[in-house]
């Protein structure tokens, strides 16, 4: 085996300033447009982020199908439900106002509808095929309500495959969307509870794609196409990952606490798209992996102040539920990674030793968990040791992520992560 010698940044198209949802209609029609499918979920269908984006639309005279069906945390159903809608309208173009849950589904439409196929077709393996997509899709513009996934930045679209009770995706460059649409207006009606959560889905996206495994550690492509989007930690990526980090400092506390503070908030959506960057090309790991079925199999939690009509374990709250316990069991692999991720979030990491990196990563990351009321442990999402089992084996199809760990975890280290995860603090 021939490890890995390069490294490739795939960019993202981004424009940030308050008000630039308002363009929207002038940019669809100077690529010469005339017909979109809007897609939102029903919670954001009366805010005023989706009406702007629609009054943008009909001030250009381009015509609206307009989509608020999205499910908040997407099923197959749901992204299915969105791939007949865009068949039957045949638009032009897409537009996505929402957080990831939107962005993910209008990506879903836009592959479908443009080259139909068996749903799992597409899907990663080992659930689906991976079969790549074979050639350019619409153009989406993507506007993000929450900040967040990052989704707005890159190629992934993620899905609850409800029969397997675990989430999967589909990952390939061409579902990147056009252009990213960074609008601090956007995010000022998000409820607080959300604004913590989609943070810390960011603060987790930079410290997994800062710590996992080097790219020069994975084997080499047979061809550059071969190449994965998820490379694992790189010169490129860090640079985005560690001022992620920096701004979620400063920036994260502030925006939760003061949905009126105009710069946390623009900050922070700045913030998830540069750790969208960071994690779009080097991965994310385990605690990314551990969440999906801890989102998956959820029984009856619904967190406090959380817009949803079902029992919901919201996607940032279920992976950093997982991130104190992995960076204890990672840091030995790459100590000094974890202390400079501790150093950018604000932890005096001078004289640390190195034994100490994932104490003291984990230690600071408690505390913007205690400080954002996230729930304590899984065992607040209704999960006990029985379920353990069930978790651990949910998690080991997440490969696509979890070989990216810089330490390898096998099902009993998962077991014993899972275990450390029930109680946070
Ligand atoms: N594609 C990717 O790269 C990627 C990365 C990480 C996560 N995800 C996926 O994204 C989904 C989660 O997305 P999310 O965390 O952005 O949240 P979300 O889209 O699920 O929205 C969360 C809730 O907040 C509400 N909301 C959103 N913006 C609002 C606003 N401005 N004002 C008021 N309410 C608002 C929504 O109506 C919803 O009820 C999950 O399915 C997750 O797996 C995708």
């Amino acid at each position: 085996m021939t490890n890995e010698y390069a490294v490739e940044l795939a960019t993202a198209n981004i424009r940030f300033g308050a008000g630039v949802t308002r363009e929207l209609g002038l940019d669809l029609a100077d690529r010469g447009i005339r017909k979109v499918m809007l897609l939102t979920d029903r919670f954001l269908a009366e805010l005023p982020a989706v009406a702007t984006a629609r009054a943008a639309l009909d001030d250009a005279g381009i015509e609206v199908a307009f989509y608020s069906k999205v499910a908040v945390e997407p099923t197959d159903a749901s992204f299915q439900e969105a791939v007949r809608e865009a068949i039957a309208i045949e638009p032009e173009a897409f537009v996505a106002v929402g957080g990831g849950s939107t962005i993910d589904t209008a990506k879903a439409a836009n592959l479908y509808s443009t080259y139909p196929a068996d749903f799992l077709e597409y899907v990663n393996p080992p659930i689906g095929k991976g079969r790549p997509i074979p050639g350019p899709l619409k153009p989406l513009f993507a506007a993000p309500t929450t900040a967040g996934t990052g989704s707005e930045t890159t190629g992934v679209a993620i899905f609850d495959f409800v029969a397997m009770h675990a989430k999967t995706g589909i990952a390939h460059r061409n579902l990147k969307p056009t252009l990213g649409l960074l609008d601090p207006d956007n995010t000022r009606t998000l409820p607080p509870a959300v604004a913590a959560s989609t943070g810390l889905d960011v603060l987790s996206h930079a410290v997994e794609s800062y710590t996992a495994i080097p790219y020069a550690d994975r084997p080499a492509p047979q061809r550059p196409l071969l190449r994965p989007a998820y490379q694992g930690s790189n010169p490129i990526s860090d640079i985005w990952a560690l001022q992620a980090l920096r701004m979620v400092r400063e920036y994260l506390p502030r925006a939760v606490a003061n949905p009126a503070d105009d710069e946390a908030r623009g900050m922070m959506l700045l913030a998830a798209s540069y750790a969208g960057i960071g994690f779009g090309n080097a991965g994310v790991h385990l605690p990314h992996g551990m969440s999906y079925p801890v989102s998956g199999m959820v029984r009856a939690f619904r967190q406090e102040g959380y817009p949803t009509d079902h029992p919901l374990a919201p996607h940032g709250t279920s992976v950093i539920l997982n991130a104190p316990a992995v960076f204890r069991f990672t840091a030995p692999a790459a100590p000094q990674r974890h202390l400079d991720a501790a150093a950018a979030l604000g932890a005096d990491t001078a004289g640390v030793p190195h034994e100490d990196a994932g104490a003291v990563l984990a230690e600071r990351i408690l505390e913007f968990m205690r400080g954002l009321g996230v729930p304590n442990g899984l065992a607040a999402l209704g999960y006990t040791q029985a379920d353990i089992p069930a978790l651990v084996e949910g998690t080991l199809p997440q490969h696509r992520v979890t070989k990216l760990s810089p330490k390898p975890a096998s099902p009993d280290d998962l077991a014993a992560l899972f275990q450390d995860a029930l109680e946070a603090w």
